[in-house]
């Protein structure tokens, strides 16, 4: 069967933008995918840390910014296209997270949080979209979650934040591959980052930055529309999304809530 999109397997000269890459999954992407040849534009705001991650790749560019800064997304995409010629990839990467109960959410953390895990997206989009539609080709990353696949305590503003990110991949893929884009969503299941460091519970199947990072370049370079790991425990949590919400709502009173 073909694949839903282009699949990357060849990385030299691929032009990619990586938001979010000072640490955790992005930071390892960001070093994979220039290992592997590819020009990786650096983006987050800790400048210090993506100097880091560059250091000794001569085809990385430190782009620091902040996304919630809606021109800055301008500037620093002409940048960019001033030193690598253009964008042939952009992956959303970066996010906010708060763990927290439902009775515990503010409303200027949540609206952070979206601003950062949704919001970001839409201005990246209308940066990128324009130079992509035009030219009929690029590719469009998000890094949503197992999170989003169904409500889980814990994760009140996270999850669905993701949960939009998984909805709103799948209306590009609709819109977007008939004009020659890929649109690749990426669903990792727990990852060892500054992120996760926060849990305070168990994670199941916890994955290394470096692992994760080489599930995705294996991921786009089979050309899947949902690139999701670890499988083991991907699987199991899409299970829960098709089982009867009695059931659902059960397991989750019983196996992932204090007693
Ligand atoms: N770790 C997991 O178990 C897991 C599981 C599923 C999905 N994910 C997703 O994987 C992605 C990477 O997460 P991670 O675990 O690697 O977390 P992380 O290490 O905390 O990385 C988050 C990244 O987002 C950037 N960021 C946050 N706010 C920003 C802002 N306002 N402007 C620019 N950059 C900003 C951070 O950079 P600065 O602070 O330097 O700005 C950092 O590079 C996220 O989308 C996350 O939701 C993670």
């Amino acid at each position: 069967m073909r694949s839903l999109n282009r699949p990357i397997t060849a990385w030299a000269g691929q032009r990619v933008w990586l938001v979010g890459a000072s640490s955790g999954i992005g930071a390892a992407l960001a070093q994979e995918l220039l290992e592997a040849g590819a020009t990786v534009a650096l983006s987050a705001r800790r400048a210090d840390l993506l100097q880091n991650v560059a250091a000794g790749h001569a085809r990385a560019i430190v782009a620091p910014f902040d996304i919630l800064d809606q021109k800055a997304w301008g500037k620093r995409y002409l940048d960019i296209c001033q030193q690598a010629g253009g964008v042939d990839l952009i992956v959303f990467c970066a996010a906010a997270y708060q763990p927290e109960r439902s009775w515990d959410v503010t409303s200027d953390g949540a609206a952070h949080t979206l601003a950062v895990n949704l919001g970001s997206v839409y201005t990246g989009l209308a940066t990128v979209l324009p130079a992509m539609l035009a030219r009929g080709s690029g590719g469009i990353a998000i890094v949503a979650s197992v999170a989003g696949y169904v409500g889980l305590p814990n994760a009140s503003v996270y999850g669905p934040s993701k949960a939009a990110l998984i909805n709103l991949a799948e209306l590009l893929y609709s819109d977007l591959h008939p004009r020659g884009l890929d649109v690749y969503l990426i669903n990792p299941g727990f990852v060892q980052t500054p992120l996760t460091a926060q849990n305070t519970f168990a994670m199941p199947a916890l994955q290394t930055p470096q692992a994760a990072a080489k599930a995705i370049r294996r991921g786009l370079a089979s050309g899947q529309f949902e690139i999701h790991f670890p499988k083991r425990f991907t699987l199991l949590v899409k299970l829960l999304r098709w089982l009867p919400y009695r059931w659902r709502f059960a397991f989750i009173t019983h196996f992932l809530l204090p007693q």
